[in-house]
């Protein structure tokens, strides 16, 4: 509504010239979908948040303690990703960026294929060795790839499906910027077969042109 007014006023005021539309980017969601309702006493406020009033904002509205501290990584691939995002620091929403610490486990630890619907991540090595890539949409799906050592940054851009594997034997650790207050994760090898309820195999057979037993099998372990 607010848009609407702001182009009749941009005419009004450019009436003697001509009108001009400004073309604006929707601002992205900041969940997985917001279905619109009529009545605001059935809603929720998502990620979006209500704001504080600025005169009561303190010191740690915009503090997160304990990025020093590594994930657990004993679990079945091996690593641990410590989210600081809105959900943490308060102080982030509407601000378009937040932060993670990743642990890789040594020999193998990886950050399994995933993609993050709302941000582009920047991430920094800051010890062992990471074989990291992402790959980009059809038709090329065109795989790039690099290792990297400590002080090395790789980009991974918004939307694409991108990994982390430490080939090193030692533990590895990274931090990465990503440019929402909430970038969200969809792990691929989750979604697909771990989903709830699950998708039915048929699909999932031809989809990857696998025989279906091998389906239901991964299927029961997500
Ligand atoms: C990540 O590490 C934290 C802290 O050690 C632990 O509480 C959490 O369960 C770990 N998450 C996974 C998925 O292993
Ligand atoms: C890490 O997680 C594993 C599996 O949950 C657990 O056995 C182990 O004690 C944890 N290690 C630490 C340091 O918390």
């Amino acid at each position: 509504m607010k848009g609407i007014h702001s182009i009749f006023l941009a005419c009004f005021l450019a009436s003697a010239f001509a009108c001009f539309l400004a073309s604006a980017f929707d601002p992205s969601p900041l969940q997985d979908f917001c279905v619109a309702i009529n009545d605001p006493n059935n809603g929720v406020f998502v990620s979006g948040k209500f704001c504080k009033d600025p005169k009561l904002a303190v010191a740690d509205d915009f503090f997160f303690s304990g990025l020093n501290k590594p994930g657990n990584t004993s679990n079945r691939v091996g690593s641990n990703v410590t989210t600081v995002n809105v959900g943490q620091i308060p102080g982030l929403n509407t601000l378009g960026i937040s932060l993670v610490r990743i642990d890789y486990a040594p020999n193998g630890g990886q950050n399994p294929p995933h993609t993050h619907p709302r941000g582009t991540e920047i991430l920094v090595v800051v010890q062992g060795t990471l074989y990291v890539g992402f790959v980009t949409s059809n038709p090329e799906n065109r795989l790039i790839t690099k290792i990297l050592y400590p002080g090395d940054v790789f980009v991974f851009p918004i939307g694409l499906i991108h990994f982390q594997y430490n080939v090193g034997n030692t533990a590895a650790v990274a931090f990465a910027g990503l440019s929402s207050q909430n970038a969200g994760v969809i792990t691929i090898a989750n979604a697909v077969f771990g989903s709830n309820p699950r998708i039915n195999p048929d699909v999932l057979t031809k989809a990857f042109q696998l025989d279906k037993n091998l389906v239901t099998h991964l299927q029961s372990l997500f």
